[in-house]
């Protein structure tokens, strides 16, 4: 497949981008920079110029292909303000991609994040949270998947909270970036609270499972490990960076503490027995070894 890929420059579509063209499809990839554009064509992929506000963009890359794979996000978690701007700007990139694809039966690949559901462990059945912080995410992910009653092949793969490689990445990632500047390796809450992972390689190959197989309106768990207490996460980024161990308040992780606190283990069974996906790379906890001082 000749396939559209947005954010084929992250930490998971550089690994969705390697993992289509190891496996005989073709990539047209949206380039927001020059940066960019080298690093897609670096890596095999024709380049379209654009970001995801240019919506004409959007549309003329979609129409070129035999299915999108959509990974871009601004990830500007600084405000809720800003969050709020982020989600609107992805939602009606969403919208323009879906009008070109209908009635296509092409397939439309988006990401999403596995959904917390209170006191047991999530399932690809649960569906999104549509309020909250990033609400307006979920809905606009529900409506890429009632696209499906309009002739595309639409499809989610929802991301656990940290997807990472050489030991970066995700939520856990974070949890590094904040203690090397602040010198604590710090844990909201009791750090009991479990959060999901998994290696982008391992993503990748769902994506392009997802692409290849999945049946229209269906989403799907990219999760290797169902979830890794805090505290652990914490204490392997304490010893790596040689700093202290502690719990600290919720309210210094700005807009993203309440979800942090949040004990949010997800399975997969349902992904791995009707794909036969199987996560091969290194768990959150070895990974983060990588860590360098
Ligand atoms: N990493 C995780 O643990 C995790 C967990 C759950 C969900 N997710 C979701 O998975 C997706 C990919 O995550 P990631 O970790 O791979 O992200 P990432 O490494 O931060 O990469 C973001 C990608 O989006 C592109 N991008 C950002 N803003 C853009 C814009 N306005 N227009 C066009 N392109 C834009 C970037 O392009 P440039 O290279 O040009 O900047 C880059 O290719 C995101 O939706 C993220 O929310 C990730």
């Amino acid at each position: 497949m000749h396939v559209f890929v947005t954010g084929g420059t992250g930490l998971i579509g550089s690994a969705v981008v390697a993992e289509l063209l190891g496996n005989g499809h073709t990539v047209l990839a949206l380039a927001r920079s020059d940066a960019s554009a080298l690093a897609l064509r670096a890596a095999g992929a024709e380049t379209l110029r654009g970001d995801l506000a240019d919506l004409n963009a959007l549309r003329a890359g979609a129409a070129k292909a035999d299915g999108v794979i959509h990974l871009a996000f601004g990830n500007d978690f600084s405000s809720a303000d800003a969050v709020a701007l982020t989600v609107a700007e992805e939602s009606a990139a969403l919208a323009a991609l879906g009008e070109v694809l209908a009635d296509s039966g092409h397939p439309f690949v988006t990401v999403s994040g596995t959904p917390y559901v209170a006191g047991r462990v999530s399932t690809e059945a649960d569906p999104l949270p549509t309020d909250g912080l990033v609400g307006g995410r979920g809905r606009a992910v529900t409506a890429v998947l009632g696209m499906a009653s309009h002739g595309v092949r639409s499809t989610a793969v929802r991301m656990p909270r940290t997807v990472h490689n050489e030991g970066k990445g995700g939520f856990a990632g974070m949890l590094t970036e904040i203690a090397r500047r602040t010198r604590v390796s710090g844990y909201p809450g009791d750090g009991t609270q479990r959060w999901p992972a998994v290696h982008a390689f391992d993503a990748a190959v769902l994506f392009r499972l997802a692409l290849e197989l999945a049946p229209a309106g269906t989403s799907w768990h990219a999760v290797a490990d169902e979830g890794d207490a805090v505290r652990d996460i914490a204490a392997v980024i304490g010893r790596r960076l040689g700093l202290p161990v502690e719990a600290v308040p919720q309210e210094s992780y700005g807009p993203l503490g309440p979800i942090f606190a949040i004990d949010q283990p997800s399975s997969s069974t349902h992904t791995r027995e009707a794909l036969g996906w199987e996560p091969t790379h290194p768990s959150l906890l070895g990974d983060l070894e990588c860590i360098q001082p």
